[in-house]
């Protein structure tokens, strides 16, 4: 990649090209959890959060009638911090002269000015359109004038809160490489594979860190197979790709006999996000956003098919890794995210420890540096996803450069259409494996039981949600 492309689809802050595409998107901002006083005891006093999103400084506070505001940070009088401001219930006032700011925005009072002042009227400061959905407060950072597209009708946007589960972490890398390892089909025959098998009874499907340990869905001779069995012993994946509403979807061969085929789907959905399998009744749905050009947050939505999730016990595992208030690993490179050449040598492909695959990601991710110098890599065949999104992103951006809308950014009577994406794990017929992941889908969909209830009204009932979601991101920026 040429320098100038490198540094033009890496570079997000306001008035970049990159920034100004990945801004026409919905971004999680936050989760739920972050505001749960169990979860972090400051919440007990006030419900105020600093906030950095695409190297912009901002503050998400709930009001008291439980509205969300997502507000620039520094006061628009004198340029205080107002993640610092005062919780008043219908407002946040600036501590600095007491300025008060209203949910949407608008300044309500400045004390200190003269009596019948007006100086308010003439004061707003930006308010950015907000959904709370699955667990997470979604932002829309687009431009003031133009309304925000609905969010999707995903799976993971979808699934009541007892199938759902969501969770983050900061990586300290750009956007871009956060999101490239995870539309790579190759990496996980090598940087996530265990040299032995764990006995399958032995994993539970919610374990934070055995994604691949889980089985493959039919069977090879009658026997189930893990998926790292499979990852390990079939490791040069025939890999396509096919367009798709809202991306690309991503089919990785493993052809194990003349008669079977390993077949692993997953889904790149642009700009940021990949949908994967964790085990047959299980997807991860993962979105990156920027913090700055060197910063990423991911956020994985756990979305079941089969059972009720145990939210308890996901979030303990998963703190085991990554500690709160900020999400931040305990593993990185102040730590050579826990090396350890023992290990490498005798159970692990990487040597980072096999209960966190997520932390091997991480490595991947952040030992390339902050900004990944793309005019030093040489890619190859197995590399073909990355290089088809990087075009599509470079088209995008000009797409919004020349005043168009970019890919997957629908109206709301496209966006209900945009359901699933699918995903699939599994041994299949060789000759019919396009048939047969199809009616795995098709299976785990039908034992969904959350899924038969939302689509006995399908259409009305993803219309009604897409087109109120818009009412509320249009109501917010009106307002
Ligand atoms: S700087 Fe905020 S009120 Fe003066
Ligand atoms: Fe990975």
């Amino acid at each position: 990649m040429k320098a100038q492309d490198n540094e033009l689809v890496t570079r997000i802050g306001p008035g970049t090209a990159c920034g100004e595409l990945l801004r026409r998107y919905w971004q999680p901002a936050a989760l739920v959890d972050e505001f749960d006083p169990a979860l972090d005891p400051r919440m007990q006093e006030r419900a105020v959060k600093a906030l950095r999103l695409f190297g912009q400084d901002l503050v998400l506070w709930r009001d008291a009638q439980g509205r969300w505001s997502l507000l620039d940070r520094d006061c628009p009088h004198r340029g205080a911090d107002l993640s610092f401001g005062r919780h008043e219930g219908d407002g946040l006032r600036c501590p600095f002269h007491g300025w008060k700011f209203a949910a949407d925005g608008r300044c309500t009072e400045t004390p200190a000015e003269p009596a019948g002042s007006k100086l308010c009227e003439r004061v707003r400061q930006r308010s950015y359109p907000v959904i709370e959905r699955a667990g997470v407060v979604f932002a829309w950072m687009g431009p003031e004038a133009m309304t925000p597209p609905p969010l999707p009708a995903f799976d993971c946007l979808e699934a009541p809160a007892s199938h759902r589960f969501a969770f983050k972490g900061l990586w300290h890398a750009n956007w871009l490489q956060c999101f490239e390892v995870g539309i790579d089909p190759a990496h996980p025959s090598f940087l996530h594979r265990f040299l032995n098998d764990a006995p399958l009874d032995s994993v539970g499907s919610n374990a934070a860190g055995r994604q691949f340990r889980s089985e493959s869905a039919g069977d090879f001779g009658g026997e189930k197979w893990p998926m790292t069995r499979i990852m390990r012993e079939f490791f040069r994946p025939e890999i396509s790709f096919e367009p798709q509403p809202h991306g690309v979807q991503i089919t990785a061969l493993r052809p194990m006999t003349d008669a079977l085929t390993h077949v692993r789907v997953t889904q790149a959905v642009f700009p940021a996000t990949f949908v994967i399998p964790l085990s047959p009744t299980l997807t991860i749905t993962q979105m990156h956003v920027p913090v700055d050009d060197t910063h990423t947050y991911w956020y994985a939505f756990f979305t079941s098919f089969g059972a009720a999730l145990d939210h308890e016990a996901m979030r303990a595992q998963r703190l085991q890794f990554i500690a709160l208030p900020d999400y931040i690993p305990k593993a990185g490179r102040h730590n050579d995210w826990g090396f350890n050449p023992a290990e490498q040598r005798s159970s692990t492909y990487l040597g980072m420890g096999e209960e966190d695959i997520n932390v091997h990601d991480q490595w991947a991710v952040e030992s390339m540096g902050a900004i990944q110098d793309r005019t030093r890599e040489h890619l190859g065949t197995s590399d073909k996803i990355i290089m088809a999104n990087r075009r599509t992103l470079l088209q995008a951006i000009e797409t919004v450069r020349q005043g168009g809308t970019p890919p997957g950014v629908a109206d709301a009577s496209v966006a209900a259409l945009r359901t699933g994406p699918d995903t699939v794990d599994g041994i299949a017929p060789a000759g019919t494996w396009s048939h047969w992941w199809r009616e795995q889908v098709q299976a785990k969909r039908e034992q969904a039981l959350w899924m038969a209830t939302q689509h006995a009204g399908a259409d009305t009932a993803a219309t009604a949600a897409t087109s109120s979601a818009a009412n509320i991101a249009t109501a917010a920026k009106a307002s």
